[in-house]
């Protein structure tokens, strides 16, 4: 039988990438071109670091990406490229030090809580992290800049879709293909940020 979470997998490992999490935001962007050359993005929940590396490539050398995770990344940290290891409830002063140098044009969290295995906490944890990049994004994002969170399906994504429609233009909801077929997350997708 197919399966999924082999074939992407085996497909990172081949492909000597990080993780398998790459191809999510590889299909993301093919999708919904939340990124664009030249683009400064903040990366929530970046370790062990395979979205930094694809957003890297698609920013380019004008561009830059900075990660911020509770762990240490496990991928070579290239020019431009940067990396704080924190809790992101305790980093303040990195968010602040950004919002006075750089205009965001993205925010992406892919942050996910540890799991207990009880779907109703885990689903409310992951709801909070969402809540805390949504913070993140209204202070550093500049004006018709991007969005992109991962939560795990409960009752919170409904308010939390509620929640992004106030400050975005437009919100798509998204399941990537190589997401594994038992995993119970999806990304929503913010586009047009509306600085108030
Ligand atoms: C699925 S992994 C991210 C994978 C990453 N996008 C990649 O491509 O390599 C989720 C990450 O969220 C991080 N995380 C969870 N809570 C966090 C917090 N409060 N602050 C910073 N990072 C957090 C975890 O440490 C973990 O590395």
């Amino acid at each position: 039988m197919y399966n999924r979470k082999d074939y992407y997998y085996k497909k990172a490992k081949d492909e000597g990438r990080a993780s398998r999490a790459s191809f999510k935001l590889e299909q993301i962007q093919s999708r919904y071109h939340i990124i664009k050359r030249g683009d400064v993005v903040l990366d929530l929940g970046a370790a062990p670091g395979s979205w930094m590396e694809v957003v890297s490539e698609i920013v380019g050398d004008k561009g830059f990406v900075v990660g911020v995770d509770l762990l240490p990344l496990k991928v070579k940290l290239k020019t431009n490229m940067q990396f704080f290891q924190g809790d992101l409830n305790q980093t303040e002063e990195i968010l602040s030090h950004l919002h006075q140098t750089e205009e965001v044009d993205v925010v992406l969290s892919d942050m996910a809580p540890n799991t207990s295995g009880v779907a109703f906490k885990d689903a409310y944890l992951s709801y909070e992290l969402c809540l805390k990049a949504l913070e993140a994004a209204e202070t550093l994002l500049k004006s018709g800049g991007n969005f992109i969170a991962k939560i795990f399906q409960g009752k919170e994504v409904d308010d939390f879709r509620r929640e992004l429609r106030r400050h975005f233009s437009k919100i798509e909801t998204y399941i990537p293909p190589a997401t594994r077929v038992t995993s119970k997350e999806i990304y929503l997708i913010a586009i047009g940020y509306k600085k108030s």
